[in-house]
């Protein structure tokens, strides 16, 4: 077994996710340890999860930011905060670039994001996991973290098979639309909303008369094994992004990232 990589965490929710990296962890399968838990919203039961380990934990209460945006006091923005650049930046929204809703969504971000930042200070990592963290992580943050363009180290769990059904529903998404199969996917995040380079997938099959509450748990119950298999595979510096060009039947060119799984034995 290697060097154990230092894994951070951020969450929203009940943390059923972020239990199957912890107990990967302790089981070694994966060779990491996680070494803190931070929250957009106070009471998340995955912190209470992350505490019974010893694991340090945070909340950056998001909303009460983005209450303090609409006030006539307005927000703390940090000092390196250029917002130009972010909003020329950011493909979030990709048909208003720059309006002033953009605007006042990338600064209340970034005010939260400049506390999450600081919360992690402390503790040096090597991979952030996104796991059931419901926000949008702009570019100041994805910058800050991601200090080598080549070297993605944030990664995110989706509850459907990008790049189809991106956003806050995945499975309710697939299962409205009739899908005969739905799916889960980890993927380095970008600048987009669920659009960066896919590590992993998992299918399921939906059958005639399932609920959507059958839906979520045939889903959940492989996202359990999909992320820990993921992440192990970069704790072994077995992913590697590359980006490649491809001439489309328009003739234009479109560049493309991609996550290669390198095979065992050869490192980065
Ligand atoms: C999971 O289904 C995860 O894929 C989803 O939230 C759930 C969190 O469950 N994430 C997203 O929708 C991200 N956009 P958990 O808190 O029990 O891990």
């Amino acid at each position: 077994m290697g060097k154990k990589i230092r894994i951070g965490a951020l969450i929203s929710g009940g943390g059923t996710n972020l239990q199957a990296i912890i107990d990967a962890c302790e089981a070694g399968e994966i060779d990491g340890e996680m070494v803190f838990v931070g929250s957009d919203s106070p009471g998340a039961y995955g912190l209470e999860r992350a505490e019974k380990y010893g694991i340090p934990t945070f909340t950056v209460d998001y909303k009460a930011i983005i209450r303090a945006g609409g006030t006539p006091e307005g927000l703390t923005l940090p000092d390196d905060f250029d917002i130009g650049k972010a909003a020329a930046q950011q493909s979030l929204f990709t048909s208003e670039k720059d309006s002033a809703r953009v605007r006042a969504f990338l600064s209340t971000r970034a005010a939260a994001e400049a506390g999450l930042l600081e919360a992690m200070a402390p503790y040096p990592f090597d991979l952030l996991v996104l796991a059931g963290f419901m926000r949008n992580l702009t570019p100041y943050f994805i910058d800050r973290v991601n200090t080598d363009p080549d070297r993605p180290r944030i990664m995110n769990i989706h509850p459907a098979l990008l790049p189809a059904f991106p956003g806050v529903d995945g499975y309710g998404d697939t299962f409205r639309y009739g899908c005969k199969v739905g799916g889960c996917t980890v993927h380095f995040i970008d600048y987009g909303e669920d659009s960066g380079p896919i590590i992993g997938q998992k299918v399921f099959a939906i059958e005639e008369g399932d609920t959507l509450e059958q839906v979520k748990v045939k889903g959940l119950s492989l996202e359990w094994a999909l992320y820990p298999e993921c992440i192990r595979l970069f704790a072994r510096n077995r992913l590697k992004v590359v980006r490649t060009a491809h001439v489309l039947e328009n003739g234009k060119t479109m560049v493309r990232a991609v996550v290669k799984i390198l095979p065992k034995g050869v490192a980065v």
